[in-house]
């Protein structure tokens, strides 16, 4: 029963990783000065912000990348905010960095088994099938070289890669940036196919319309904290939103 409830509508709101009140930064910088942010199991929570706002940094700070100088990080109400990375991996959040960073030699089933190699191998076989039945592509291009992938094949392994850990929480950070609009289509679809897994998805996102478009909520990041927070919708509609972040009319 435990195992279903998250799939529930009315119970799939659980908060799944909680920030209250973070700091963390480089050297005698903070960037981020009191960070809040709740996110569910099977929701989309989409950053968006200026360049430099700290937007990766929250990213990072998440997964353990910076330390944390104030304030709590719980995933799934346990602190990790001074856990190590490793820690956190193996509470069941992954980081999909910026920029395209598989292994372009190997062939996309080589880097799925890398996406997975700290897993025994009844938990591989298993991520694999799931990460064919999700990116349906993937399957088809299993034996070609990751390099000769589209860009946007290449982000959809990147996801694929983070689903063989079977996460909890998978934070994302600028998975359309170079794409064409197409391809940027499949890669807002396939990011609703990763929460359709029960993941909770931290998205940081300069296509900011479409962005708020897939997700659940929306927050705006400004000067450290959490300016504004919405439904997609109500950030959509939202003048000031609209005006400093989407480049829309009022
Ligand atoms: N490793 C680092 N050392 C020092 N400063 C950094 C480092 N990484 C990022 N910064 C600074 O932190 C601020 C936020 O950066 P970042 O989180 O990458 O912003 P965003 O992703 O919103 O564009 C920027 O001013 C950036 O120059
Ligand atoms: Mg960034």
């Amino acid at each position: 029963m435990a195992a279903d409830s998250g799939r529930r509508p009315d119970s799939d709101r659980d908060p799944v990783l909680t920030l209250r009140d973070v700091h963390a930064g480089y050297q005698d910088v903070d960037i981020l000065r009191g960070i809040d942010l709740d996110l569910a199991r099977g929701e989309i929570v989409c950053v968006i912000g200026a360049n430099g706002a700290g937007k990766s940094t929250l990213l990072k700070t998440v997964f353990g990348m910076v330390g944390t100088r104030r304030g709590s990080i719980r995933l799934n109400g346990v602190e990790v905010g001074r856990e190590s990375t490793r820690t956190r991996l193996g509470r069941g959040v992954v980081l999909v960095p910026q920029g395209r960073c598989n292994f372009p030699r190997m062939s996309v089933a080589e880097n799925l088994r890398m996406g997975g190699y700290t897993l025994p191998r009844s938990a591989v076989d298993a991520g694999l099938d799931r990460a064919y039945e999700t990116f349906p592509i993937l399957g088809e291009r299993r034996g070609q070289a990751a390099g000769n992938l589209s860009g946007g094949e290449q982000q959809l392994l990147e996801m694929a890669m983070a689903l063989m850990l079977d996460p909890t929480v998978v934070l994302i950070d600028e998975p359309s940036l170079g794409l064409s609009p197409k391809m940027q289509h499949r890669v807002f679809d396939a990011l609703r196919a990763l929460a359709a897994h029960d993941v909770g998805v931290l998205l940081v996102e300069q296509n900011a319309v479409q962005a708020l478009t897939v997700a659940d909520r929306g927050l705006v990041v400004e000067l450290g904290r959490v300016a504004r927070t919405g439904t997609g919708p109500e950030m959509l509609d939202d003048p000031d939103v609209r005006r400093a972040y989407l480049g829309l009319p009022t």
